[in-house]
């Protein structure tokens, strides 16, 4: 079985952050989404997996991923000229792909659940197509599917006003080789796109089989600043170790578990874990509350911070409060004079909030 990890697309959900990254490589945890996804396939034995990134952010995903070795795959990078939709990612990837079976899943979705026993049900059975799926609160936001008592899809209706299921479409799913005709038909949506919905939905009109699995641990699409950050809160939750490889001094104080990357020095601080500090950080005179991951290179200095994400070599200098909050790379926020004016120097779609 092939893999087919979407690294394309817009992002621009996520703006400011995805004007000079791709949202694939937004940290969580301090670990780009992106990586867990190729873990995640890894550790299911995937290890022929094409990459589909864009022109404008695929050479930073290609550094960051570098030859696959060291997450154990081989990769094909396969250049999408412009997000056309999920169907049309599938269609460029069709050299790729050949007539292979293949898992093809977004890039920028993290799900705690192991895919090993999906791809082994998959392998085995004759079904065109399986999906996942996850009961949501809201499924007015969401591809929603119905499913007969076996499993088996009925219908797909993308963001319904009037849902008929709770049954959400993760951003993984099984094919065979009969995608690609479906997807040869298929036209483009109202927004321009050629909707992998529309390719499935295709494929039960055609009165092919599409089973679907349930998943009941967490999913998160980190499509917006307060879905990342509910992300980065459950990775911790879930995956902090409480590691420490960088020096904590005497009048410092960690609790709970909190990782400390190399070279990274805390001075005088408290840190209330779970908190990921990055490499060749300074934590000094501050308090970090939890829930925070901070990047490589972070400067932080007499500052109170929690349930944030920073991203590498900010700086926070004289903060007095910072919560609820994700700051780009190389970004500064410091104390300003005595004045009470705000000065700032903000990039393209940025949100501030006093
Ligand atoms: P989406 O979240 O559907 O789209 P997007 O990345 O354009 O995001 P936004 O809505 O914030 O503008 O994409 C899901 C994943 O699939 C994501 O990793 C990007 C990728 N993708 C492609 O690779 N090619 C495409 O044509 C599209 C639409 C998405």
């Amino acid at each position: 079985m092939k893999g087919l990890v979407l690294s394309g697309g817009k992002g621009t959900r996520l703006r400011p952050i995805t004007h000079t990254a791709a949202k694939q490589l937004i940290p969580v945890a301090n670990k780009p989404i992106l990586f867990f996804v190729l873990d995640n396939l890894a550790s299911a034995g995937v290890t022929d997996i094409g990459i589909v990134i864009s022109p404008e952010t695929g050479d930073a995903i290609r550094d960051a991923v570098g030859d696959g070795s060291s997450f154990g795959i081989d990769v094909t990078w396969i250049v999408q000229d412009s997000p056309r939709g999920l169907a049309h990612a599938v269609m460029v990837s069709r050299d790729f792909l050949g007539d292979s079976p293949f898992v093809m899943y977004l890039g920028d979705n993290l799900i705690e659940t192991r895919i090993g026993s999906f791809v082994e049900d998959f392998e085995r059975s004759t079904t065109s197509a399986m999906v996942l799926l996850k009961s949501v609160d809201n499924p007015s936001a969401f591809g929603i599917a119905t499913v007969d008592e076996a499993g088996r899809l009925t219908r797909l209706i993308e963001k319904p006003s009037n849902p008929q299921s709770d049954l959400a479409l993760v951003g993984v799913y099984f094919f065979k080789s009969a995608i690609h005709e479906a997807i040869s038909v298929i036209e483009p949506s109202s927004r321009g796109e050629l909707e992998i919905t529309d390719a499935i939905q295709r494929l039960l009109d055609s009165g092919a089989d599409v089973e679907s699995r349930i998943i009941t641990d967490w999913w998160l699409d980190t499509g917006k600043k307060d879905d990342l950050l509910a992300a980065n809160t459950t990775v911790l939750e879930t995956w902090c170790k409480g590691i420490v490889r960088g020096k904590v001094d005497a009048s410092s104080r960690l609790v709970g578990r909190v990782d400390v990357g190399e070279g990274s020095v805390i001075r005088g601080s408290q840190v209330e874990g779970p908190v990921v500090i990055g490499r060749n950080c300074t934590v000094t005179d501050s308090h970090i509350g939890p829930f925070t991951s901070i990047g490589d290179g972070a400067t932080i200095i007499d500052s109170h911070v929690r349930h944030a994400v920073l991203l590498e070599s900010c700086t926070l200098s004289g903060v007095e409060q910072l919560t609820d909050s994700l700051i780009g790379r190389n970004a500064t926020i410091t104390r300003n004079g005595s004045d009470g004016a705000m000065r700032v120097s903000i990039g393209d779609d940025s949100y501030i909030e006093t």
